[in-house]
């Protein structure tokens, strides 16, 4: 995904040096009268205007397919398990920290102070999930563990001297 972000703007990038370099070619030429010019850039503009709004019609239904809330956010099943996660400088504290593989988990994570980064990592300290623990705002973060194994949280929000210190596991076992 990155690298086709990167070639899609190294292309705009090049479109627009050309359009850059085209103008500045022309410009020891000669022009026509200033009517007959405007005519000319309003035809074009009126055909961007149209190319861009089907371009980015078209990149938001492509992309906005995959967006994941809102078939939960509409259609919620019951979780199988609530974990409450409370944020503190500098730790985490979880009403329980254990889960079986398979159980619709919902964590129900806020802040007792300022804001901290809630993120579950797995065994290769990869980053599996994260949301925002925030002081007077609960926010609530649904997954479903497939592996079992020791689960780490940490701090994904600088948040003061001991923001490396914000870990906790969540132990995960099989069914
Ligand atoms: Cu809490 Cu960083």
């Amino acid at each position: 995904m990155q690298s086709l972000v990167w070639a899609v703007s190294l292309v705009l990038m090049g479109g627009i040096a050309l359009v850059f370099l085209i103008v500045a070619a022309g410009a020891s030429r000669p022009g026509g009268d200033a009517a007959t010019i405007a005519t000319h850039a309003y035809a074009w503009r009126a055909r961007l205007f149209w190319l861009v709004l089907l371009v980015g019609a078209a990149i938001s239904i492509g992309t906005l397919w995959n967006w994941p809330f809102a078939s939960y956010a509409y259609a919620a099943p019951e979780p199988d398990l609530v974990i409450h996660a409370t944020g503190h400088q500098w730790s985490w504290k979880l009403d329980q920290s254990t889960a079986e593989v398979g159980q619709l988990v919902e964590f129900q994570v806020t802040s007792a102070d300022v804001n901290h980064g809630f993120a579950l990592y797995g065994d290769e300290k990869q980053l599996i999930a994260q949301t925002q623990a925030m002081p007077g705002y609960v926010n609530k973060l649904r997954l479903r563990f497939t592996e079992p194994g020791d689960y780490e949280v940490l701090c994904l929000e600088y948040c003061g001297l001991a923001h490396h210190a914000m870990r906790a596991v969540i132990k995960v076992t099989a069914p």
